[in-house]
């Protein structure tokens, strides 16, 4: 049997293949509530204008609504041989409403159609991301309140850099979000134009309401230009590409927890809720979550990657090549939303070891910075000249295998006779985290103003 869209010009069915590799039915199903969403703006504003007639609206209305009662109840049956969802929406109007069906295509294509379809889908799903951020903005701040005093070892080139407060650390993630969260919104104002009315690609002879639909469907405006309304998916890209960065950012916090809750490190602890066993070393708690949301980025950068690719050698206007847009992106927006839903739960989960990380944060000559400091402050001496004698200092107390605050004071008279009792009130992990009250600083007054400010905004929104 050949198509019933386009019967008129064909006469036989596709080969088997042909059918196998243009299907998209197995995956744009998923766009069924736009599709429907869409056509029922259409079609009301195709009567409003006096296209069609108020009849014939009000009956594809009705089945239309039919038939996305029947896709969530799970009873409609989605055709291969239909090719995308939308055929099978209107293919199933025609069973239900006869003529009148034929009507709701006017003025209209599957082009602008599936290019309306996908950016409404975009801007739903970007609204679900917008609102998880947020709650795992809300866990990492909540979180940094309670560990603001609770110093861990900073570090640079992951070595023992300077002392900083957990809770500091936190609050990275909460202004990395933000900016997620930020690029999110930009992505949705500029993919919020209507494309419906732009039809195969060069507009339409019959008088539509532009306006009207884009309205009725949530959007700014229509597009101005009706070949690249259906031509473009820098909507795709630009959105993928903000769920790589994103992806990328929780990607790194994975990295972290892998290391902090390593036997080798053990700063943070994750409850069985958050890690696994081995089925052969009985003592193993792995961090698999950790290791997935670390993981994930690369299937979500696989995405951006494929559709940049897929589109840049696109002549205008639409090419059936774009139909490859949607099974990378659906896949890489679902990752993201797990990714954002397991590191939410981890931030909830873990318990900083505060002892340990005391410790480890007293290691490796950490507050040398705050002696350096210290010899400009009190006696004067350029900072340069100060890291210098600094460094002497800590060679003497690596020789000696003790700490920067167990070094003798006549030792470091030794090196600089200028230096006095007081040095040793600035060497020790507390003093130094307390010291750095500059604005966006590791104090713990800082931090707890951060993170209370960011607090009380999210739970504002
Ligand atoms: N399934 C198609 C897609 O996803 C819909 C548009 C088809 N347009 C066409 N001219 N064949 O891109």
């Amino acid at each position: 049997m050949s198509n019933k869209m386009w019967g008129g010009r064909f006469t036989s069915a596709p080969d088997a293949i042909m059918e196998e590799i243009n299907t998209s039915i197995g995956f744009d199903q998923r766009l069924y509530a736009q599709d429907i969403a869409g056509s029922k703006a259409h079609a009301a504003m195709l009567a409003a204008q006096g296209i069609i007639a108020g009849e014939d609206a009000q009956k594809i209305q009705e089945g239309l609504d039919t038939i996305l009662s029947e896709i969530e109840a799970g009873t409609f049956t989605f055709r291969r041989e239909l090719e995308d969802i939308h055929m099978n929406v209107e293919s199933r109007l025609a069973e239900l409403i006869g003529a009148s069906a034929g009507r709701l295509h006017t003025a209209r294509s599957r082009n602008d159609q599936v290019a309306t379809d996908f950016r409404l889908y975009m801007r739903d799903t970007i609204d679900a991301l917008d609102a998880q951020l947020a709650d795992l903005q809300k866990a990492l701040a909540e979180k940094a309140i309670a560990h603001a005093d609770t110093v861990m070892p900073g570090f640079t080139h992951l070595q023992t850099a300077q002392p900083v407060t957990f809770g500091h650390h936190l609050m990275a993630y909460v202004e990395m979000t933000a900016r997620d969260r930020s690029r999110f919104k930009d992505a949705r104002a500029r993919l919020n134009e209507c494309p419906l009315g732009s039809a195969a690609l060069a507009g339409t002879s019959f008088p539509i309401n532009r306006e009207a639909t884009a309205a009725a469907l949530g959007f700014a405006r229509p597009t101005a230009n009706s070949l690249d309304a259906v031509s473009d998916r820098d909507f795709v890209m630009e959105t993928l590409a903000s769920a790589s960065i994103c992806a990328v950012h929780l990607s790194r916090f994975a990295e972290e927890v892998v290391i902090w809750t390593s036997p080798s490190f053990a700063l943070v602890k994750l409850s069985d809720a958050f890690t696994t066993g081995s089925s052969i070393m009985p003592q193993k708690r792995n961090p698999d979550a950790a290791e997935l949301v670390r993981a994930k980025a690369g299937r979500i950068i696989g995405a951006l990657t494929g559709i940049l690719v897929v589109m840049k050698g696109l002549p205008l206007a639409y090419a059936k090549d774009m139909q490859e847009d949607k099974e990378g992106a659906f896949d890489a927006l679902s990752a993201l939303s797990l990714v954002i839903a397991a590191s939410a739960g981890m931030v909830r989960d873990l318990t900083p070891d505060a002892g340990r990380m005391k410790a480890a944060a007293g290691q490796g000559y950490s507050t040398a910075t705050d002696l350096a400091d210290w010899l400009v402050r009190a006696l004067n001496i350029p900072f340069r000249e100060a890291h210098h004698i600094t460094g002497r200092i800590v060679g003497i107390a690596a020789d000696k295998g003790i700490a920067l605050d167990e070094v003798p004071l006549s030792e470091m008279k030794s090196v600089d006779p200028r230096i006095t009792d007081d040095v040793y009130s600035v060497l020790s992990v507390e003093c130094s985290v307390t010291s750095r009250t500059s604005y966006g600083g590791t104090a713990p007054e800082r931090v707890r103003a951060q993170a209370e400010r960011w607090l009380k905004l999210l739970n504002g929104e």
